[in-house]
């Protein structure tokens, strides 16, 4: 069911928005986010990464959009997982700006070379005798929605598992929207 697939790297424009004082428009300051410097990464909850990607780097202090990366989420049953080419696409000119940085883009880049993608490992999986369409959730819930199920990413070093994905879990959230529970529409 793991469709690791891709889109083809859009440039690097998206690097630049790093959010400055520019964003006090409308009189909204938004609070510019910078990811901290983590020493003890054997620490941080969820599973250890064969790259050190982190989004509160990407997602948080860069301020790069989870569908620039996970681009079918609002149209089909899998967000997708970005390929090394997107990666690459930002990755061939930013080197990192610290030792550690450094160390872990150039896994991107040797990646990309020897056309070896990391084998990311999987997080959130549903056994398969269950159906959930992303694409149904986002078109009613909204693009901003991600953190509803999978709690605020932006915020999150190493991705980890917030919500029980227990039948429960859906159950309850389908009353509170009234949406249908049959049992036919979660199982095959
Ligand atoms: C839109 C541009 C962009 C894309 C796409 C991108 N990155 Fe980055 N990445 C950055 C920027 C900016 C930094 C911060 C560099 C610094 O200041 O050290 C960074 C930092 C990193 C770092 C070091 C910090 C960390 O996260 O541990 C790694 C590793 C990394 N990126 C891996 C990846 C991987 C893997 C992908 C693809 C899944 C990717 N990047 C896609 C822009 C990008
Ligand atoms: C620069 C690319 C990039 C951006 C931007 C990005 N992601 Fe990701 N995301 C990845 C990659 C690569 C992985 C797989 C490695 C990992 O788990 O860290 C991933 C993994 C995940 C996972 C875990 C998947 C699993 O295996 O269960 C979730 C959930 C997720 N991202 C949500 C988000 C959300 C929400 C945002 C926006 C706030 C976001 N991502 C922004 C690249 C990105
Ligand atoms: C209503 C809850 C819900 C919302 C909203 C939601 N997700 Fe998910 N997400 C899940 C569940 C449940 C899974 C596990 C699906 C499975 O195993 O089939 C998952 C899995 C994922 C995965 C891993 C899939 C893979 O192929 O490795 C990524 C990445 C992800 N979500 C990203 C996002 C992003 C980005 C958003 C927001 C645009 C989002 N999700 C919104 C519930 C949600
Ligand atoms: C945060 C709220 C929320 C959670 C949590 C949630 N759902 Fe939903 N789900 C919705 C909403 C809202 C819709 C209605 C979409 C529509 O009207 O098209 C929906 C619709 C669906 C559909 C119907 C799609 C279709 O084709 O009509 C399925 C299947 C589904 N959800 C499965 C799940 C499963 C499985 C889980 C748990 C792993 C889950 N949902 C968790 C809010 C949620
Ligand atoms: C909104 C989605 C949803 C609906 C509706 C739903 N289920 Fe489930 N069901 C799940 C999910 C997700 C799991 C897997 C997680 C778990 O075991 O809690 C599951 C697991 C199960 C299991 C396996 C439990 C186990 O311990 O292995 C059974 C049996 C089951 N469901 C029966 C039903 C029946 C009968 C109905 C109708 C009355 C129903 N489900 C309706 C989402 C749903």
């Amino acid at each position: 069911m793991t469709k690791r697939g891709g889109r083809a790297a859009a440039g690097v424009a998206v690097a630049l928005l790093v959010a400055g004082p520019a964003a006090a428009q409308n009189g909204q300051r938004t609070p510019v986010f910078r990811a901290p410097v983590i020493s003890d990464t054997g620490k941080l909850a969820g599973p250890r990464q064969p790259i050190f990607f982190r989004h509160d780097v990407h997602a948080g202090q860069d301020q790069i959009p989870c569908l620039y990366c996970h681009s079918t989420v609002a149209i089909s049953s899998e967000p997708g997982i970005p390929a090394i080419q997107t990666c690459f696409g930002c990755h061939q000119m930013i080197a990192g700006s610290t030792p550690s940085h450094q160390a872990e883009i150039k896994k991107v880049r040797e990646a990309w070379a020897s056309k070896q993608p990391p084998h990311w490992i999987r997080i959130h999986a549903l056994p398969g005798f269950v159906r959930f369409p992303h694409m149904r959730h986002i078109k009613v819930l909204g693009t901003e929605s991600c953190l509803t199920c999978h709690g605020d990413v932006r915020m999150m070093p190493q991705v980890h598992q917030v919500a029980t994905l227990t039948m429960g879990w859906c159950i309850t959230c389908h009353v509170q929207r009234q949406v249908s529970r049959d049992c036919t529409l979660c199982h095959y």
